[in-house]
């Protein structure tokens, strides 16, 4: 379905579902703290989210909740000490909570492990000493490039305590995405594993480091750990390379948390723009901690039985929030997987939250239209009583998902929770509560403290039911503090598009009850079984390889992935001496990019043609393109209005 279409479609849905009794008396936030919170955080916004501060433990508190004064770089609890370590690990270690399982993470194979809060903090500690002692510490920058595994979840926690930042890279990036985000990091250690287990299969992340590394030693860190995970032989270099397991042997099982300011960076996520190459997001200890703690105790009302299993790789956004800091800073139980959800079979996910209890499922509607398409038999196979919430999160979910989501592994009991947020929003932003009414395909209203809208161009606020940008109208605590090194970039981004607001790069609509459907991206973004790929680095890829001229790519509908990647090639003069047919050059050039940017950015289709759409000026008409690939009208390209929120927004226009 096109996407206009399939907005149609979800502008009809009239169903509604409203949440169990049951669950709303027993919910940590009920419907009149909720609206007495709305009411507080509409006054005054700043008293609100002190309040949530002051649910967490501070070395020192702050002497400011919001500086604004150097707009739009906005600085939160300003002049206060703390570490999001100190309220995920350490405090828990006093309390009850020191004894409860904080992790149980599953091998694909079916090897399990578990930590207790102690004895994950001990193991923190150990690797934070390790770290220590190879000279890294407050401000370094560790890169983490890691699969789902406890050490993943390890290896961010200790460079926090420590006072480094992490930057974990998705492990299905390639060496030359990797080597660009260390160098641009200039990071001083990366962590790896010798392997992994996917789909049966084991996958050597080492090697891709060795390449990474090939020829940048300037800029390259000194050290590199690895951990054993596959048991692989991997070839280890010296001195530069070092065992994960003979490091932590010798430490102490205690290290002193680093203090921070709030302001301090914690960690770096590398993510796709509209234009040049990814960028470094950054979010620091003191707002996002607040951020997510507030969010994830409320949005998925976090009980101090919860066994909350969040299926995101930590190398996103969605993994550093809700899988491992929030999860941690309310002392609830964290689910790990490490392998693939169709591994053995299609109930790998049913047969795990049956065995382990789970309470709340976090996922994607990429894999839920996976799972899907295997049918309810697979988890009518298993018995999910236990799950009490489920949520989904990174792409706009259909009612038919929704609902099949919800009757067959939610019993239609368990409110599905669909939530908008971003890496550079940290936290989630447009969420219902459990208590909340739901409509299948909406992400709700904005949370208490949010201050979300739909605009034009010009930063008015549409009618209701009319397709427009979503901004967020006030800063708020996770928010990112800034791209690294690249102030003009930052504020080009998000804030003067319109100007005085954060403009998130969606379009969006608000209904008649201030329910929010977000459409898609605005910009040249694609958005990959939710991974965020722009399309300026497919581009850029593709016309490295030297039989493509020039190319343009653009994202089409996908039935799982809800949206691939298309590209249009021109190719180079000479290319049929070299390449036997069509065929031929495009599998060349689709393995291309797959080298170039890794796994998780394969291109579904390529169409060679003889010229590119563009502009007088000569920028790619990447609209014209999609029109015509979903056979819409193109439209007259002269009366194009710039600023017309129903069509997505063209910047090289
Ligand atoms: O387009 C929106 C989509 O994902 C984008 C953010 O991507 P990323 O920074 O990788 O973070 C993903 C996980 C937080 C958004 O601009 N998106 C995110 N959540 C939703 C969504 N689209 C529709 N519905 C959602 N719930």
């Amino acid at each position: 379905m096109a996407r206009t279409e399939e907005l149609d479609a979800l502008l009809k849905e009239e169903r509604v579902f409203r949440p169990p009794s049951r669950l709303v008396v027993g919910a940590n936030v009920g419907p009149e703290e909720y609206a007495a919170s709305l009411k507080v955080a509409d006054d005054n916004p700043l008293v609100y989210w002190e309040r949530a501060a002051l649910e967490l433990a501070w070395f020192k508190k702050w002497d400011t909740v919001l500086d604004e004064t150097h707009a739009p770089f906005y600085r939160w609890f300003v002049g206060a000490q703390c570490n999001i370590v100190y309220n995920a690990l350490d405090r828990h270690v006093d309390t009850a909570v020191k004894n409860k399982l904080a992790l149980l993470w599953e091998g694909e194979p079916g090897d399990i492990r578990k930590f207790t809060y102690y004895e994950l903090y001990r193991e923190v500690n150990r690797f934070a000493n390790a770290m220590r002692s190879l000279g890294v510490g407050k401000g370094d920058k560790v890169v983490i490039y890691m699969p789902s595994i406890p050490e993943t979840v390890v290896s961010m926690l200790a460079a926090a305590k420590i006072g480094a930042v992490h930057t974990v890279v998705f492990g299905g990036f390639s060496a030359k995405a990797l080597r660009s985000r260390i160098i641009d990091a200039k990071a001083k250690l990366v962590i790896t594993v010798d392997g992994f287990y996917r789909n049966g299969r084991v996958m050597n992340l080492k090697t891709i480091v060795d390449e990474a590394l090939i020829d940048c030693s300037a800029q390259c860190p000194d050290t590199v750990i690895v951990v054993r995970r596959a048991g692989i032989d991997v070839e280890m270099s010296e001195p530069r390379d070092l065992r994960y397991e003979d490091l932590v042997r010798q430490e102490r099982p205690e290290a002193l948390t680093e203090v921070m300011d709030a302001n301090d960076p914690l960690f770096l996520l590398y993510s796709s723009g509209a234009t040049g190459t990814p960028k470094g997001i950054v979010h620091s200890h003191g707002g996002y901690m607040v951020g997510v703690n507030r969010s994830l105790s409320w949005v998925f009302d976090i009980k101090p039985t919860d066994i909350f299993w969040c299926t995101a790789d930590p190398g996103w956004v969605t993994g550093h929030s809700y899988l491992v800091y929030g999860p941690l800073l309310t002392g609830a139980s964290i689910v790990m997987y490490e392998g693939h959800p169709l591994y053995p079979q299609a109930d790998r996910l049913w047969d795990m939250v049956e065995r382990h209890g789970v309470t709340t499922l976090y996922a994607t509607p990429t894999l839920i239209r996976m799972l899907m398409r295997y049918g309810s038999r697979y988890p009518q196979r298993h018995d999910l009583h236990t799950l009490r919430l489920l949520g989904t999160v990174g792409e706009p979910i259909s009612p038919e998902v929704w609902v099949w989501f919800h009757k067959h592994v939610g019993r239609g009991e368990c409110p599905l929770l669909d939530t908008w947020w971003q890496t550079e929003t940290g936290m989630f932003m447009i969420a219902p509560l459990p208590i909340s009414l739901l409509k299948p395909g909406s992400v709700g209203r904005p949370l208490p403290g949010i201050e979300a809208d739909v605009v034009d161009g010009k930063g008015n606020p549409v009618p209701p039911g009319k397709g427009g940008y979503l901004v967020i109208k006030k800063p708020w605590p996770g928010m990112l503090s800034g791209l690294l090194g690249d102030e003009d970039a930052y504020k080009d981004a998000y804030w003067t598009k319109i100007p005085g607001m954060y403009f998130a790069g969606d379009v969006a609509r608000k209904d008649e009850d201030g329910f929010f459907w977000i459409q898609g991206r605005a910009d040249d973004v694609l958005n990959i079984a939710g991974h965020r790929l722009g399309t300026a680095e497919f581009e850029s890829a593709l016309v490295a390889h030297k039989f493509a001229d020039e190319a343009a790519v653009i994202g089409i509908p996908d039935a799982v992935k809800g949206e691939a990647a298309k590209a249009f090639i021109v190719p180079a003069a000479g290319w049929q001496d070299v390449f036997a047919s069509r065929e031929e050059l495009i599998v060349t050039l689709k393995d291309h990019v797959r080298r170039e940017l890794g796994p998780v950015a394969s291109i579904k289709a390529v169409e060679l043609v003889e010229t590119l759409p563009r502009t007088r000026s000569g920028k790619i008409l990447r609209r014209v393109l999609r029109a015509q690939e979903l056979g819409q009208e193109v439209g007259d390209l002269s009366t194009l209005e710039e600023n017309d929120p129903d069509r997505p927004l063209m910047p090289e226009e």
